[in-house]
């Protein structure tokens, strides 16, 4: 056993509102052994979002907490930021979930939220990522795991996935070999790496290695 073997498993608080081919590909990186965490609670902003069946059907914890049930985004994400407060994660990860996040909820977990972006950032940061690389003729196209920052797909980046774009690919074969080559494994790598403490979120929000020096996240082929 290695000292982190036994460390205690990492507690993390799953947002969700679609799929959630991330949540099963964390979940199944958790059941193989090769993410010493555990998923306490999946939230979606959708009652009914396809991945909080997968979660009730592997016994995970699941809330939905409606939008159209609060007077405004301010009072939403205070909610939201309350109800997954209440899980004591030590990380929140955004896995697929579709909607912006205000400083209400992304300031109480500074340094503790992670999304996975369907691009090589800081390249098309937002929407229709893989239509953009197509049309700028790009010779790779990926997915990044980084750390949430108020400002939108921003923060620094922990871990890269990339593969070659092909020729024939259209948006849906592009979107397909980035979900199925590249996150269903990014992401647990990149927690593995918080969690495992290959990187740390410095006091300035900066990522650093274990020896303190900037972080250079890997980028690596997945083709
Ligand atoms: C994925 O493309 C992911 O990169 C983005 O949301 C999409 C759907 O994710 N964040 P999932 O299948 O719901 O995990």
């Amino acid at each position: 056993m290695t000292a982190r073997d036994d460390a205690a498993p990492a507690r993390l608080v799953v947002l969700i509102s679609g799929r959630g081919r991330n949540l099963e590909a964390i979940q199944g990186a958790i059941e193989d052994g090769r993410l010493n965490a555990r998923i306490v609670l999946v939230v979606s902003n959708k009652t009914r979002a396809p991945g909080l069946q997968f979660a009730r059907l592997a016994g995970l914890p699941t809330v939905a907490i409606q939008p159209r049930q609060f007077a405004d985004r301010q009072s939403y994400d205070a909610a939201l930021a309350h109800r997954v407060a209440a899980a004591r994660p030590d990380w929140v990860v955004l896995a697929g979930f579709m909607r912006v996040l205000s400083p209400a909820f992304v300031d109480p977990f500074a340094g503790h939220i992670v999304n996975i972006h369907p691009s090589l950032l800081p390249l098309y940061k937002g929407l229709d990522t893989h239509d953009r690389a197509l049309a700028a003729g790009d010779s790779h196209h990926g997915a990044s795991v980084h750390l949430v920052t108020p400002a939108l797909d921003d923060g620094p980046i922990i871990r890269q996935g990339r593969i070659r774009i092909r020729p024939t690919d259209t948006t849906e074969t592009l979107a397909g070999r980035i979900t199925d080559r590249i996150e269903k494994k990014l992401y647990a790598a990149a927690l593995a790496d918080l969690i495992e403490a290959r990187v740390h979120v410095a006091p300035d929000g900066t990522l650093i290695d274990a020896a303190g020096r900037a972080y250079t996240p890997p980028v690596e082929d997945y083709d």
